[in-house]
């Protein structure tokens, strides 16, 4: 499909190209690592969570929680746990934010099975809440979890997932050089690979 047929802009459809017709944000968001030295308002900020905050859950439990990190004191604070890798990029992220789901059903303790899956929800729909506002952002796992506990006085029953760096995207030159080659959008396995097979319907 060319480029007109999909909407998606001639500079992402050199890395990326849809199978089928999807709205365009879904392909031209990418995370960067690079941001701009421009602040993130509080009412963008909590659009973006807002989005978050409808995204389906089940028995609409909602486990998803946010620690954000705005103010200096609370980059601080994130720097303690994020490694040393990550941090030659988030360190310039003007917003960060702990996603991080609450393990039990009720008070009762229960777990909640699908607290995970549904936390990861609420970050996609964060994301391109995001993006839909002219922001960036990149999630990042290589955290120490259990120092984040620790660092934001977490309680046992919740689960930190990622840190997401969030903000306006930035220049090449504003990044670290050592990312300067991978800080592009990245491809996708083919749709079918994804495709899982059932036994007995599936044709070979
Ligand atoms: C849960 C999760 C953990 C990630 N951890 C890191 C990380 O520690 N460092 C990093 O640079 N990127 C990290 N990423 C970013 C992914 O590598 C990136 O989203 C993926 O390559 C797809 O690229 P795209 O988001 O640009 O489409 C993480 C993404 C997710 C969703």
């Amino acid at each position: 499909m060319s480029t007109k047929e999909t909407g998606i802009s001639e500079d992402i459809s050199v890395y990326r190209n849809a199978e089928y017709p999807v709205d365009p944000l879904f392909i031209e968001r990418w995370s960067s690592r690079s941001f701009a030295d421009k602040s993130v308002s509080s009412e963008t900020l909590y659009t973006v969570l807002e989005a978050a905050r409808w995204a389906p859950s089940s028995s609409n439990l909602q486990p998803w929680r946010f620690a954000v990190a705005q103010t200096e004191e609370e980059h601080t604070l994130f720097q303690q746990f994020i490694l040393p890798g990550n941090r030659l990029w988030t360190d310039k992220a003007p917003v960060l934010i702990l996603i991080a789901s609450d393990k039990r059903r009720d008070d009762s303790g229960e777990i909640n099975s699908a607290h995970k899956f549904d936390a990861g929800t609420a970050w996609g729909y964060l994301s391109i809440q995001a993006n839909l506002l002219g922001l960036s952002t990149r999630a990042i796992g290589g955290f120490n979890h259990e120092k984040a506990i620790e660092v934001l006085g977490l309680p046992e029953y919740i689960e930190p997932h990622a840190v997401v760096a969030l903000g306006y995207q930035g220049t090449l030159d504003q990044l670290d050089e050592k990312f300067h080659d991978k800080d592009k959008p990245t491809g996708r396995r083919k749709l079918s690979e994804s495709i899982l097979k059932i036994r007995g319907l599936t044709e070979e």
